[in-house]
């Protein structure tokens, strides 16, 4: 193990893909602790971080005095066509994006992402806009709660959760990490281990609250646009429902007519802007994963501009 805050996972597998070097221009739609950029722009490329976490974006910052090669914004991904234009940008070589939550956010009690430490129940990347967790829980009818759950945490317990949390609320504000915590466990019989239940609430509720399907969907769309020809997409995925995202579009894009196959001849007029570089989704090897526990989970997908 190491104490990094955040170890990058899948490291070498992206740098070979993205191939960064001189007088090539990457963006990194999720910078966290900087840990493939810092590799990016030792190997000599221009980086672009983005992300809407203030912590990370005053990593990216101090950064940049040892890099002179490096912009940052703090700014969502699904933006990326607005932040390439205030970078003075044009089509760029190669965007990353390494989805989800990192570690020294995990570890960061003041955001509620981990059931691990009793803080105020929040989970928003940028604490400055939208509704918290906390937020959701109050506002929600049961059943949408339990969809939720259910959705994004692929958590089987959801409706018995989404009752307890219903309940719970009518005595007292669910305000807490701890306060949920204590209602999840409230369903299950105590020899049932409760951590794995919690990081299925905790992810579900993290995704609801950061929007971050819809700001997975919304930055693909833009994605043909603002790769140059050649130009290389890699994503990394943590969740099922993220990774077909990501599947679906490369397999999508990578195709002249999406037609139904009994048409005689195209209507669409659909045309291929993609090639697949991953047949099938890259995972961690045995060494990462048993040194990184974030790999154990990782699915890294790729494609070319063309
Ligand atoms: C898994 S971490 C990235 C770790 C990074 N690759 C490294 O090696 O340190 C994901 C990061 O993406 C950020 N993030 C999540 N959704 C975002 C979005 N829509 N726009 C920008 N940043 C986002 C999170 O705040 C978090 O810092």
């Amino acid at each position: 193990m190491t104490d990094a805050p955040h170890v990058p996972v899948l490291k070498s597998e992206t740098l070979a893909l993205l191939e960064p070097g001189p007088g090539r221009r990457i963006v990194d739609g999720t910078f966290g602790f900087g840990g493939h950029s810092r590799a990016m722009l030792e190997a000599g490329a221009e980086v672009l971080g983005l992300d809407l976490d203030a912590v990370a974006f005053g990593v990216c910052q101090n950064l940049t005095a040892e890099h002179p090669g490096l912009q940052c914004q703090n700014i969502s991904f699904r933006n990326m066509d607005q932040a390439l234009k205030d970078a003075r940008w044009e089509k760029v070589d190669g965007v990353l994006l390494d989805l989800g939550v990192s570690s020294f956010q995990l570890d960061d009690a003041e955001k509620g992402f981990s059931y691990r430490m009793d803080a105020p129940l929040d989970l928003r990347f940028d604490q400055t806009k939208g509704q918290t967790a906390a937020d959701l829980l109050r506002e929600m009818s049961e059943v949408d709660l339990a969809d939720l759950i259910w959705k994004w945490g692929e958590e089987r317990g959801s409706r018995r959760i989404a009752k307890a949390i219903v309940r719970g609320r009518e005595e007292e504000p669910v305000l807490t990490t701890w306060q949920l915590r204590a209602l999840v466990k409230s369903t299950m019989p105590n020899h049932i281990k409760v951590q794995p239940i919690l990081s299925r609430v905790f992810q579900a509720l993290r995704i609801a609250v950061n929007d971050e399907l819809g700001a997975l969907t919304e930055i693909l769309a833009k994605l043909p646009v603002l790769l140059r020809p050649g130009g290389v997409l890699v994503v990394i995925s943590y969740h099922s429902l993220e990774d077909r995202l990501v599947k679906q579009f490369i397999d999508r894009e990578k195709r002249d007519c999406l037609c139904p196959p009994n048409l005689p001849m195209c209507v669409c007029g659909h045309q291929a802007s993609l090639k697949a570089l991953t047949r099938k989704a890259v995972v961690a090897g045995k060494d990462e994963e048993a040194t990184n526990i974030r790999a154990r989970s990782a699915r890294l997908r790729a494609a070319k501009k063309i």
